[in-house]
């Protein structure tokens, strides 16, 4: 009995690994007795910003940033994470559709925006972002995405 429960606990932990460290070469050696440690072990970076990434932006983009080929594009060395702060917060805050090429590959689908999201949050996020998955660009200030952000949206008042 104990270990049909054991078997299904391992089970569990080794779904949620493929989920946070998909190919780990780690989980890929050690066998499910070990995977729940390596869960905790590898337990990734738990800064504001990965954390927010991680909530709004994995799901799609995936949690090291490499996207799912054909369908939702990557976020490692792309032009518009890497290029201007400007263009990439109104990506964030706007969302993206139609038809783009990145790193080559073609793209024509549909990102939502995320207009809620406050200005330090966003600026944490993809701060993340430009630091992460093999990207060293400039952080990003929320005063930058408060700019862009009147840019965006004229207040009408
Ligand atoms: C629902 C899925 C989804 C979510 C959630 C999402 N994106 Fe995207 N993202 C896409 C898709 C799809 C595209 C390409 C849209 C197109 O074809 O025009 C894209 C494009 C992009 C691009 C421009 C192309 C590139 O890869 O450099 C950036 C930058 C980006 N997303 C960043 C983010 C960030 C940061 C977040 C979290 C705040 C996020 N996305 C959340 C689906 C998503």
């Amino acid at each position: 009995m104990n270990g049909m429960r054991y078997r299904g606990a391992g089970a569990t932990c080794i779904y949620v690994l493929a989920l946070l460290a998909c190919g780990s070469p780690e989980a890929d050696r050690q066998g499910p007795a070990a995977t729940h440690d390596a869960v905790v072990i590898a337990a990734p970076d738990t800064t504001a910003g990965a954390r927010l990434y991680q909530a709004h932006c994995a799901a799609c983009h995936m949690a090291k940033g490499g996207g799912v080929p054909g369908l939702n594009p990557p976020l490692r060395q792309t032009d518009w994470v890497t290029g201007a702060p400007e263009q990439l917060i109104r990506i964030v805050l706007e969302g993206q559709s139609g038809p783009i090429e990145v790193n080559g590959q073609a793209y024509d689908s549909q990102m939502p925006g995320f207009p809620h999201l406050g200005d330090t949050v966003v600026a944490q996020l993809l701060s993340y972002v430009r630091t992460s998955f093999g990207n060293s660009a400039s952080p990003i200030e929320g005063k930058m995405v408060s700019d862009a952000r009147v840019n965006l949206a004229p207040k009408e008042d």
